[in-house]
């Protein structure tokens, strides 16, 4: 959680640093601050609130004068969201400004060690800690400085250090949080993510975990945490500014949903070869892929409800187990995985603390690693054994979308995959599979244009304080999808739950113009939500159904009807989807919500 970027050059570094902070609200926006060097010493500023009320302060950056700079974008840890506890901290004296990403463990006696040294803080957070610590080892040798001071940081960290005695040079140092350099003429950055730096530069170098930087307008010099010098190379990201960008939507989320077309093209087309599924960065041999007993899948949120797709879709296709686990619980179940099992990881960011050491936990037992990431060179896709890349692009709004959808894309992909290596598929079924997945694009082209009334369903349904989503098998999970989105950015509660269980208690709670929004695409299992949808009207529930072009007997049962249309029965869940995404950004619209940035949310949840 939190964005921290940094400067330094020849240009006016505060316009440049809040450009980069408004790139990173998505990491966390409940306060703000820049800190800048000028001939006076450093310059702090900061805000509670959004980038907007720093902004505001700062005049756009104008009230701020020098060439080198730290920024950070705070999702509070410690401490509520003040001025006080947002970001730069400075050290006692005033010699140091520090920006950080993480959480420092060990920060109480790290803070008990200096308050009896006589320093005092200000703020509740970890961060001041980290800051005076640098300050008190520092004897006029900044690199030595930092690498004490990291060796006595446990926990994690993405650090950006500006000192008022080394003008023009910034340091950072990385561990298990993101942080990438920005490569300039004349002039260098770093940030939490790439999308803060493609309006200035595309080349990047990521750091990795146990690396410090040095940075100058003309040099950077890396280093591990014994002070050795390493060689890292410059990567060339295609991302452009346009694509970090709202490109006229009101919403990123509005964009990113509409995007999903051509960020389903990505993921699909260069992996679908002369009528193949070739998955040239899955590298899994014959013999190894004849040893896998077991399919294991780990993700947090929308991630995890991806993977709960591919649960169903992998078992079914490839008749081998698998299990979707959330990596919150897995990581400590002590799980029983070993050499035999296939661990799944999927994460839109990479860089999802939960998600991370669940694979470090299964990874030392002996599990191979897949990880679906869409972010390249993040932590996830760094630690895996393969990766499978998504190619959906820069997602801003916290609600993922595109993330998602590309995700179980890839789910199918495998699970078509895996199959057909396996000899469980017939060459006429795999044939059918492969072009269904090829036609997702237009499918979902087409969900979008033929639910023209989203708008109209949420202005009648979103008064209601509780919905329920109900479906069975791969119904169900796009369900767990469909509700979440609706919560996280309408703040309506809304539940999950498989039709079959709901008489099992639930339906206790259904009662007159109750919505409960039921997915009925499983085909194999139309009866039983034909009966389940009777069921709840029976009870006075007023029933929105999700059907297949042409199921007219649900037409007739249902209030609302938000029609789907049909490819392969194993792999609906794409089109499915589509519209409860509109369904929930238009529910969330009309509450007036901060759809881009919901409360108590950030995009990439680096914290356990
Ligand atoms: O970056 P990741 O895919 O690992 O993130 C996992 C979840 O934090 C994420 O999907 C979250 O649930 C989103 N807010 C859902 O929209």
């Amino acid at each position: 959680m939190c964005g921290i970027v940094g400067f330094t050059g020849s240009q006016s570094a505060a316009p440049l640093l809040l450009d980069g902070l408004k790139k990173l609200e998505y990491r966390g926006y409940d306060s703000a601050g820049i800190a800048v060097l000028s001939q006076e010493g450093i310059h702090l500023e900061k805000a509670a609130g959004k980038i907007k009320n720093l902004d505001e302060k700062i005049q756009g950056g104008a009230t701020m004068t020098g060439s080198s700079g730290i920024g950070h974008t705070r999702w509070a840890t410690h401490g509520a969201p003040t001025d006080e506890n947002a970001h730069p901290h400075m050290s006692n004296g005033g010699r140091f400004a520090l920006v950080h990403n993480g959480i420092v463990e060990n920060y109480v006696e790290l803070r008990e060690e200096l308050m009896a040294q006589g320093i005092q803080f200000k703020s509740e957070t970890d961060t001041e800690v980290v800051v005076n610590l640098l300050d008190l080892y520092y004897a006029g040798d900044l690199k030595a400085a930092v690498l004490k001071t990291v060796a006595r940081l446990e926990g994690a960290y993405a650090l950006g250090i500006l000192c008022k005695e080394e003008p023009g040079r910034l340091i950072t140092a990385r561990h298990a949080a993101p942080l990438i350099l920005g490569v300039g003429k004349g002039e260098n950055y770093f940030a939490s993510d790439v999308t803060a730096l493609v309006a200035h530069t595309k080349d990047v170098i990521y750091l990795e975990d146990g690396e410090i930087a040095d940075i100058t307008p003309e040099s950077i010099t890396i280093y591990d945490t014994a002070g050795e010098l390493l060689e890292k190379s410059i990567e060339h990201v295609t991302w452009d500014v346009a694509a970090a960008e709202k490109g006229g939507y009101e919403h990123f989320m509005l964009k990113e949903i509409m995007e999903q077309p051509e960020a389903l093209r990505a993921t699909i087309e260069p992996r679908i070869k002369h009528g193949e599924i070739v998955l040239d960065d899955f590298s899994l041999s014959d013999s190894e892929l004849k040893k896998i007993n077991k399919i294991m899948i780990t993700a947090c949120g929308s991630a995890y409800y991806a993977g709960s797709v591919g649960k169903y879709v992998i078992e079914q296709l490839c008749r081998i187990p698998v299990e979707a686990d959330l990596a919150s619980e897995l990581r400590y179940r002590n799980p029983l995985v070993d050499e035999h099992s296939l661990l799944v990881v999927v994460s839109q960011s990479g860089e999802t603390a939960d998600t991370i050491a669940a694979m470090k936990e299964c990874k030392a037992r002996g599990a191979r690693i897949l990880a679906i990431v869409n972010v390249v060179g993040s932590t996830i896709a760094r630690l895996a054994d393969d990766v499978i890349y998504t190619w959906a692009g820069p997602e801003i709004a916290v609600a993922t979308t595109k993330g998602y959808t590309t995700q179980v894309a890839v789910m199918d992909m495998l699970a078509v995959y895996l199959a057909r290596r396996l000899g469980r598929l017939e060459d006429g079924e795999y044939k059918t599979l492969v072009e269904a997945i090829r036609s997702f694009p237009e499918l979902v082209q087409q969900s979008i244009d033929q639910n023209p009334k989203l708008p109209e369903l949420a202005e009648k349904y979103h008064g209601h304080n509780n919905l329920f989503f109900i479906g069975r098998n791969l119904d169900f999970a796009a369900c767990l999808e469909g509700s979440l989105k609706l919560k996280e950015i309408s703040y309506l509660h809304s539940e999950a739950y498989a039709a079959g269980e709901l008489k099992h208690g639930t339906i206790a709670l259904i009662e007159e113009d109750r919505p409960v929004i039921a997915l009925a695409c499983y085909e194999a299992l139309l009866d039983k939500m034909l009966s389940n949808i009777r069921e709840v009207k029976a009870r006075g529930a007023e029933v929105l159904a999700v059907v297949l072009d042409g199921n007219r007997e649900i037409f007739d049962e249902a209030d609302d009807v938000i029609l789907i249309p049909r490819t392969h029965p194993l792999l609906n869940t794409l089109p499915e989807i589509v519209p409860l995404q509109l369904f929930a950004y238009y529910m969330a619209k009309s509450n007036g919500c901060d759809i881009d940035k919901p409360k108590n949310l950030a995009k990439s949840v680096t914290v356990e």
